[in-house]
């Protein structure tokens, strides 16, 4: 997929914005970030406000290099230095002990930091201009669904946000692996776009991966990356059925239709055809999720794909999505 590439002078201005404590919106190749200095608690300060975030929910700290990773963190063990040496850039967050440099805001009062060295050119000149940090959660309101666009951030953040800096659609369309990188051996957090078979084949041994209901640290809540839609994940044999005795009972039905099922009729209000490439699906899910929901589906049946490679990611969203929501 083409990478648009930002303009020197957006580039320049988007640098400006957070030298002066603003907020940029920034692409990465995995979804867009809401960005600020990590220095500047007041400027980290405004993210949770934006977002309606609690400040307790840890934010990444986005770095320009792997070989700045000592003016962010210290005690770093033999192992992270490997994983940041073999994926960054790229879809990986290690969590590591913080370095005075980063502030108690940005941490949600951890003394760990989650860092990373995100994969897109637009990103990265940002963070070449800037020359400092630059935290960033995903632009998105608190809970809703990750922005993979320029238009999706505008349309969730609006005026809210100072600058949106636009590196085209997100390559790889869910969020970052997150490993705890702080002892010899490391466990993964959150599955994302660098998938759990990889980091083993690089570490050489097996890891952990969390049941989704399981929260390990502020901001891993059961309902996350959610659509306005309700989410019901059900068998993939029984998607059909269930989606259209649901739209027989006066439901506006939005369906993931498996790609085993492809080319199905579905009596529904609008349908998804989801791709049988695992990349493929990554890339789109939050766009499915967002389409459907402007659509004016009220309903969204769907289910998981087999959790291996990015199916692992993709199936701990959609899990999320389906999540139990507070009673408003
Ligand atoms: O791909 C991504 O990771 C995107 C892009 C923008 O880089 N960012 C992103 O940020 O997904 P956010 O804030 O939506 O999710 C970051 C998650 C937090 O919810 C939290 O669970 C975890 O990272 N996290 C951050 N700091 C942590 C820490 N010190 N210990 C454990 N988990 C931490
Ligand atoms: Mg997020």
């Amino acid at each position: 997929m083409a990478r648009v590439t930002a303009r020197t002078s957006d580039i320049e201005k988007a640098a400006g914005v957070l030298r002066a404590g603003g907020l940029v919106a920034l692409p990465t190749e995995t979804v867009y970030g809401l960005g600020a200095d990590a220095e500047d608690p007041a400027a980290v300060g405004r993210i949770f406000q934006v977002k309606g975030r609690p400040p307790s929910h840890p934010l990444i700290v986005h770095i320009g290099g792997a070989e700045q990773l000592d003016d962010w963190v210290q005690d770093v063990p033999a192992t992270a230095r490997r994983l940041a040496g073999h994926f960054w850039p790229g879809p990986l967050t290690l969590v590591l002990r913080r370095g005075p440099r980063v502030p108690l805001e940005a941490t949600g009062g951890l003394e760990t930091v989650a860092v990373r060295v995100p994969d897109h050119p637009v990103a990265l000149a940002l963070l070449a201009a800037f020359g400092g940090g630059v935290t960033a959660p995903s632009a998105n309101r608190f809970g809703s669904v990750s922005p993979t666009t320029a238009d999706d951030v505008r349309a969730e953040l609006g005026d809210a946000v100072d600058f949106v800096l636009d590196g085209g659609p997100c390559e790889v369309g869910v969020e970052s692996t997150i490993v705890d990188a702080t002892g010899e051996i490391p466990s993964i957090l959150r599955p994302g776009g660098v998938t759990r078979e990889d980091l083993e084949a690089v570490l050489g041994r097996p890891l952990e991966v969390p049941a989704t209901s399981h929260v390990r640290v502020p901001g891993q809540h059961p309902s996350h990356y959610a659509p306005r839609a309700r989410v019901v994940l059900v068998e993939p044999e029984k998607v059909v059925a269930e989606a259209e005795l649901a739209q027989e009972l006066g439901h506006r039905v939005g369906v993931f239709l498996p790609a085993a099922f492809a080319g199905a009729e579905v009596k529904a209000h609008a349908v998804v055809a989801v791709p049988g490439s695992m990349a493929d699906y990554a890339r789109g899910l939050y766009g499915f999720l967002r389409k459907l929901d402007q659509r004016g589906c009220d309903l969204i049946i769907a289910s998981v794909p087999a959790q291996e490679g990015l199916g692992l990611a993709i199936a701990n969203r959609l899990r999320r999505a389906a999540g139990p929501r507070p009673i408003v």
